[in-house]
């Protein structure tokens, strides 16, 4: 566990090696374990694979977004996506201070996607930045729903080194929150 945690990497460069779709059954059947607020599972995933949708959710992201090559490259794409009025709500009524419950239950799928993924020999790369609502109108989205993440996919043509981490000692304060 603590290899695969320290040792995933976002991938921004892929084989041209299509995924089994064996494999991307094995990982969603590790993701549907993730956990989510009341237990709502709130996600939907869409798997997009042809090439001419991958070309325009490229032409989607900003050309500045170093995920730009690998969003038309990768062999898979997934759009994560959810239900923004499940999570943290209780009969319709908002029922924490945070009305974005939905976003948490996505990133922890998504951080079991990209962990499950690289115990299958697979890179990965969330991608947050791009033209949200242009690529729900592609991917047909309905009404109540949000996409909001893609995940490329695919066998890694890269080996890159961890981006540099905070200190430990900076981001944990034991017993009280520091002055500041
Ligand atoms: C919510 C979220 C959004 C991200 N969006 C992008 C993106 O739009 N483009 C990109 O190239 N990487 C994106 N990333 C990947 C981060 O840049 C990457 O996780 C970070 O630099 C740490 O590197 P590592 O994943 O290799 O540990 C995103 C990651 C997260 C968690």
């Amino acid at each position: 566990m603590d290899e695969l945690f320290k040792k995933r990497r976002s991938v921004r460069r892929f084989q041209d090696r299509p995924v089994a779709d064996e494999v991307l059954a094995d990982l969603f059947e590790t993701a549907r374990y993730s956990p989510s607020w009341g237990n709502l599972q709130c996600w939907e995933l869409v798997v997009v694979k042809d090439g001419e949708d991958k070309r325009k959710l490229a032409g989607m992201l900003s050309p500045k977004n170093p995920a730009g090559k690998c969003t038309e490259s990768a062999p898979v794409l997934l759009a994560v996506c959810g239900s923004p009025q499940k999570s943290g709500y209780y009969k319709g009524v908002q029922v924490t201070r945070y009305q974005h419950w939905f976003l948490y239950d996505l990133g922890i799928i998504s951080q079991t996607l990209c962990l499950k993924a690289w115990e299958l020999g697979l890179g990965s790369v969330i991608i947050g930045s791009f033209d949200h609502k242009a690529a729900e109108e592609l991917l047909g989205v309905p009404e109540g729903v949000e996409l909001v993440a893609l995940i490329a996919l695919g066998y890694p043509d890269q080996d890159p080194p961890a981006p540099k981490r905070r200190e430990v000692s900076e981001f944990v304060h034991f017993g009280r929150f520091p002055a500041r």
